[in-house]
């Protein structure tokens, strides 16, 4: 872990640095070996794995030796209890070698099942910190899709991977190696099947890769669909085209279903051509052996061990022309999650940064410039200050940029230009957490999680009592709807709340912000979805409770915002005026005009 986190951040000795240009090769077995980095921790758990696996490799190969002994040693002699012996050493054989590799395939099953759990904690902390610029890009299938599939093909490689590749191995040379030992004749003879057995393996392991990788990139397609037509659902209900998504879904789900088809009937060709050379080299060994016993230069038992061994290298030539499969595919598995972590997370805590204690709630912005896209600033050299306990408001037409302030007064993203300024401090110079948890925001679109009303409210302060939940509900005016629900606030907040109306979400989300107390309060569009009556008693409670913090308010509707001590008028990412509700009105502007405008409409509603 420690120098996995070193190479995210680049350092000296990085383990993955020049990781970058091996992305294109089609096999990466530089990310393979970082994915190594996952199992050091369970390095003893590994090699007692390794241990039974050596257990169950030399039961394999001892067996049919000693039933050749048995064959000619006792049963031509007729030595009954040389027989008995014989027979007591493979029960011992058969039974160990049978727990140790049960024993094996536990031990590398909790293996695997280790490193993916920590595979996936990281991802998901890696996740979390990403920066929100990440998110504006990327899409959630995707990243699901690296959260399930990627790390599962991981855990394939750990648990039928790495262990069995070595037992394979060493029965396979084992095998080999005693059958030359026997009688190095008939061995040869047996082994005219395996280049055969080798060109039909590694022709059908290229194939099965490319048609591996086929179904798992539709499987990723699938998920990516999927997971976009379950977000948008209401919006195809509303359009009515849930013909057209299904016919789209469909259309993936039939690419799928003909890619796992197409490889499994190319597994159904292989099988019988292997089934058909186990059955020659089995041939071989009767014809050559038989004919080589009669002629004395060999033994009977010498024959019937061949027979068990040439059954038993198929086997593993099998299972590693397998694994050449599942460890391209891991790689590529590998290649993906790295490439995940390997984003950087470029908001994060400078080196120095020191936490941001007892916050006053000074808020300056100096020429601020950014832009989420290239070119198309959303700010635009933005200047402004509040003193502690002032209530400023910003308005301004939709995409003025209002919102993009509240996101870089936290830090979701970081300036291009100029400063944000809290307390005088750089928000690049503070911990993250400490000026996230001392700023309250409500945001523009109201988040709440699959939990109850009250857990929801008393997120940012878990510790919060029960009666303090109610009281921040009261001055959110949220109360009357939560006492109507029918678990009050024990009722379960749906995923989505969908529950809930926009309205009430923002109440919540109000109570929410509220139960912190922040000395610094953004409110950001936060009751420009509740009904005018429900807005004005909420001002009122706002009123008492911002008395002696900083408060933010962005509103579109510029009713809500007469009272506040100062009003910043923002136009395409610029300041164009500034003033009180009174001086901006006197003035022929922007903030007239949106004023006069609302007002007629309000006027034309009404
Ligand atoms: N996540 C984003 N990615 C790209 N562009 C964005 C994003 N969020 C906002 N914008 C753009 O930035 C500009 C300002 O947006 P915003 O601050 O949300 O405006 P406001 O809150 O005043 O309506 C708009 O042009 C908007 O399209
Ligand atoms: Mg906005």
């Amino acid at each position: 872990m420690g120098f996995m986190s070193a190479g995210l951040q680049g350092g000296p000795h990085s383990l993955l640095r020049g990781y970058g240009e091996h992305e294109r090769q089609g096999f990466n077995w530089w990310a393979l070996l970082s994915v190594a980095q996952f199992v050091l921790p369970y390095r003893r758990m590994l090699a007692l794995a390794v241990a039974l696996m050596l257990v169950a490799a030399a039961a394999q190969l001892a067996g049919p030796y000693v039933i050749k002994v048995a064959i000619d040693g006792f049963i031509a002699q007729h030595d009954v209890r040389g027989l008995i012996g014989a027979s007591l050493a493979l029960l011992a054989i058969f039974a160990g070698g049978a727990y140790a590799s049960a024993g094996q395939a536990l031990l590398t099953g909790r293996l695997g099942q280790a490193v993916l759990r920590d595979l996936r904690s990281r991802l998901f902390a890696h996740m979390q910190r990403l920066p929100m610029a990440y998110y504006d890009r990327a899409d959630s299938g995707r990243l699901i899709s690296h959260m399930v599939s990627d790390v599962s093909v991981i855990n394939e490689l750990l648990t039928s991977g790495i262990v069995a590749l070595s037992g394979d191995l060493i029965i396979l040379l084992g095998i080999i190696g005693i059958m030359l030992a026997m009688s190095a004749r008939l061995a040869l003879l047996s082994f005219m099947v395996i280049p055969v057995m080798i060109l039909l393996t590694a022709w059908f392991s290229h194939a099965a890769a490319r048609m591996y990788r086929r179904t798992r990139q539709k499987v990723g397609v699938m998920i990516g669909r999927l997971a976009e037509d379950l977000a948008t659902v209401r919006v195809i209900r509303a359009f009515a085209k849930e013909g057209e998504a299904s016919g789209h879904f469909e259309h993936t789900n039939r690419e799928n279903r003909d890619a796992n088809i197409a490889a499994i009937s190319l597994a159904f060709a292989f099988r019988p051509a292997v089934d058909l050379l186990a059955a020659i080299a089995s041939l071989i060994v009767i014809w050559f052996g038989g004919r080589f016993a009669a002629a004395g230069a060999v033994s009977v038992g010498t024959v019937v061990a061949f027979l068990s061994y040439v059954s038993r290298f198929f086997a593993p030539i099998q299972e590693l022309s397998q694994l050449f499969t599942t460890v391209q595919s891991a790689a590529a598995g590998a290649e993906r999650i790295l490439g995940l972590l390997q984003t950087p997370v470029t908001i994060a805590d400078a080196p120095r940064a020191v936490p941001l204690e007892g916050l006053q709630g000074e808020v300056e912005l100096r020429d601020v410039w950014f832009s989420y896209a290239q070119d198309k600033p959303a700010l635009r050299g933005v200047s402004f200050h509040v003193a502690p306990g002032e209530k400023v408001a910003i308005v301004g037409p939709t995409g003025a940029g209002k919102s993009t302030i509240a996101k870089l007064l936290l830090r979701y993203y970081d300036v291009d230009e100029g400063q944000v300024l809290i307390d005088g401090r750089d928000v690049r110079e503070v911990t993250l957490q400490s000026l996230r948890r001392q700023v309250g925001v409500v945001p523009q679109e109201p988040f709440l999680f699959a939990a109850t009303i009250r857990d929801n409210i008393r997120f940012g302060r878990p510790e919060a009592s029960d009666e303090e939940v109610r009281e921040a509900a009261r001055l959110a005016r949220a109360d009357a709807f939560i006492e109507r629900l029918p678990h009050g606030y024990d009722t379960w907040v749906q995923e989505g709340a969908v529950n809930l109306s926009l309205g009430q979400r923002q109440l919540l989300c109000l109570a929410r912000a509220i139960l912190c107390r922040p000395k610094l309060v953004i409110l950001d569009e936060a009751t420009s979805s509740v009904d005018t009556q429900t807005e004005r008693l909420i001002q009122e409670a706002l009123r008492v409770l911002l008395q002696g913090r900083t408060a933010i308010v962005i509103a579109h509707r510029l009713a809500t915002v007469r009272e506040v001590d100062r009003i910043i008028v923002l136009d395409r990412g610029r300041i164009v005026e500034e003033g009180t509700h009174a001086e901006l009105l006197r003035r022929p502007g922007v903030y007239r005009r949106l004023y006069e405008a609302q007002m007629a409409s309000a006027a034309a509603a009404g």
